[in-house]
């Protein structure tokens, strides 16, 4: 047991602070990307014909600055907040912390540049060359030494399960990089993979699908399993859940890799293994959720006050929705439909919009008063305008996904009686152009949204220190 009596340690807040701003503006850089291209794919000529401005570039911008711009800020400053927290000790190095941070946002530098030029590995979500891999690889092992330092030193005898879930993904995000990042230089622009053909589709799905599984989801559940309690001021519904959780999502996020190459040239019983080890996924996923979710029991009524704690909660049902999605789709039958359509990008928005930013965004309003030393938020109205728009915008995005998704799925498998084709490609294209439009209105909430929060963000932390009332207090007041 923790001792209360204690003087509280002396956390190394800076780093968390420095993270948290630039989740903020990241994330604005990394989702107005994602409205531009969103805009291109119903307007092409918005690449106004620049190379750097094309739609091949911009993708892969969009997809790193929110992932490990934006992701990657908010999966840091909470780590660092947690684990110094949770173990009642400051960090384990103040220094390696620094580099972290200053590396981590040279490694995005370096992407923003890089990749509008066309300098790209091709590799999906490792398009980054091999000396910038490398900077990546010394940033990531000097944040595991300093996380796990940390947990060495820790006063308290017990490891906090956000803890877990934060290790696994930072000791598996390293294996999963270095694995699949090998490769043979032949300039200090280009390298090639040192892996091959179905090899190499096999290695990257591994990476890939295990980046969705422990960037995107492990370290995000080791956000939730610290600020839903905290902000709901209940302790976890069931810690032996989180346990069983933990254990049983981690072993089977490793073999789902090939639910990604369905019909292609990879052994058979692999993707038959993927199938069968995404559907059993389902029960740890959902495990999760309703073990967040029931956090709330007997304090339900602050969903109706409290919008931080309505992020939070909402992003537990998206993780729900996009965890049933993602099994039903890696059913072979069901792929068939739903593989190369836009269904795809729906059910990646509902987890990366709804789940990931939605986690991220509420636990960072749940950080900022606390970092800079006020009471609360400037305006708890203003978050609450947030959430709305977040809200509206994810929803007319997947929604608009979704059936622009199967009327492709359709159209494409649609067959004459003579066993032609009914639809071209392009009539296909056609068909989807009115649900790009509802996409970007959609995105356009959603950028909003964020602006909103950096306004409020930038009017709480320059305030005089001690301000503004606690999101509680100001619902008691109303
Ligand atoms: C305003 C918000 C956003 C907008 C408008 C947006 C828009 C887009 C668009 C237009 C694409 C390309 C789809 C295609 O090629 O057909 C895309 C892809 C993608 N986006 Fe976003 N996005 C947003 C936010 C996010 C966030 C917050 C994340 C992650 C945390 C994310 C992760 C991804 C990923 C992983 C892909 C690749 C999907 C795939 O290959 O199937 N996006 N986004
Ligand atoms: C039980 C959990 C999940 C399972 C079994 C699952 C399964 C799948 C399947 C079958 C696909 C389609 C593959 C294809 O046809 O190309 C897919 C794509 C994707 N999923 Fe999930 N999913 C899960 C959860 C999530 C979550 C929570 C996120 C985000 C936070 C996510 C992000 C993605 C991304 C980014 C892709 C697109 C990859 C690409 O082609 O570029 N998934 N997932």
């Amino acid at each position: 047991m923790s001792d209360t009596s204690q003087v509280t340690p002396d956390y190394n807040y800076k780093v968390v602070r420095q993270f948290t701003i630039m989740t903020i503006i990241w994330g604005i850089v990394g989702m107005a990307v994602g409205l531009l291209i969103a805009a291109q794919l119903f307007a092409p000529a918005l690449n106004f014909d620049v190379p750097w401005l094309t739609y091949s570039r911009l993708r892969p911008l969009h997809t790193n600055a929110v992932i490990f711009a934006f992701g990657g800020c908010a999966l840091f400053a909470t780590s660092y907040y947690i684990v110094q927290r949770t173990c009642q000790v400051r960090l384990f190095s103040d220094k390696l912390a620094a580099f972290t941070f200053w590396g981590w946002q040279a490694v995005i530098v370096l992407a923003a540049i890089t990749l509008p030029l066309g300098i790209t590995s091709s590799k999906e979500y490792a398009e980054l060359e091999w000396p910038i891999d490398i900077l990546i690889a010394l940033v990531w092992v000097a944040y595991i030494i300093n996380f796990f330092g940390t947990l060495v030193i820790r006063k308290v005898s017990h490891i906090y399960v956000a803890n877990w879930f934060l290790g696994a993904f930072m000791l598996t995000v390293a294996v999963l990089h270095i694995g699949n990042s090998m490769a043979l230089p032949v300039s200090f622009t280009k390298s090639y993979s040192i892996y091959a053909g179905a090899v190499d589709a096999m290695m990257q799905w591994w990476y890939g699908h295990n980046a969705v599984g422990f960037f995107l989801t492990a370290g995000f559940l080791g956000m939730m399993y610290y600020f839903v309690p905290k902000q709901a001021g209940r302790p976890v519904y069931s810690y032996r859940l989180s346990v069983v959780h933990f254990w049983a999502l981690i072993s089977l996020y490793i073999w789902a890799g090939p639910h990604h190459l369905h019909y292609t040239a990879l052994p058979d019983w692999t993707q038959s293994l993927g199938m069968v080890m995404s559907l059993i996924l389902f029960v740890p996923s959902w495990g999760g959720m309703i073990n967040g979710i029931m956090t709330l029991s007997g304090a339900w009524h602050k969903l109706r006050t409290d919008p931080v704690l309505r992020f939070l909660i909402v992003s537990l049902s998206f993780y729900g929705m996009s965890t049933f999605e993602g099994p039903m789709m890696s059913i072979k039958t069901v792929n068939a439909l739903s593989h190369y359509t836009d269904w795809t990008v729906g059910h990646v928005h509902s987890g990366a919009l709804g789940w990931v930013a939605m986690v991220s965004i509420g636990s960072v309003y749940h950080l900022i008063p606390i970092l800079f030393g006020q009471k609360g938020m400037y305006s708890t109205k203003l978050v609450n305008v947030h959430f709305w728009l977040a809200t509206i915008g994810v929803v007319l995005y997947i929604v608009a996904m979704w059936m622009s998704g199967v009327l492709q799925g359709l159209m494409w498998r649609a067959v004459n009686e003579d066993g032609t084709l009914t639809y071209s490609f392009v009539e296909s294209l056609e068909a989807s152009y009115p649900f790009y439009v509802v996409r970007f209105i959609g995105g356009v909430f959603v950028v909003a949204g964020m602006l909103v929060m950096a306004y409020n963000t930038y009017r709480t932390v320059r305030a005089p220190k001690g301000s503004f009332a606690s999101a509680d207090a100001a619902a008691q007041a109303a």
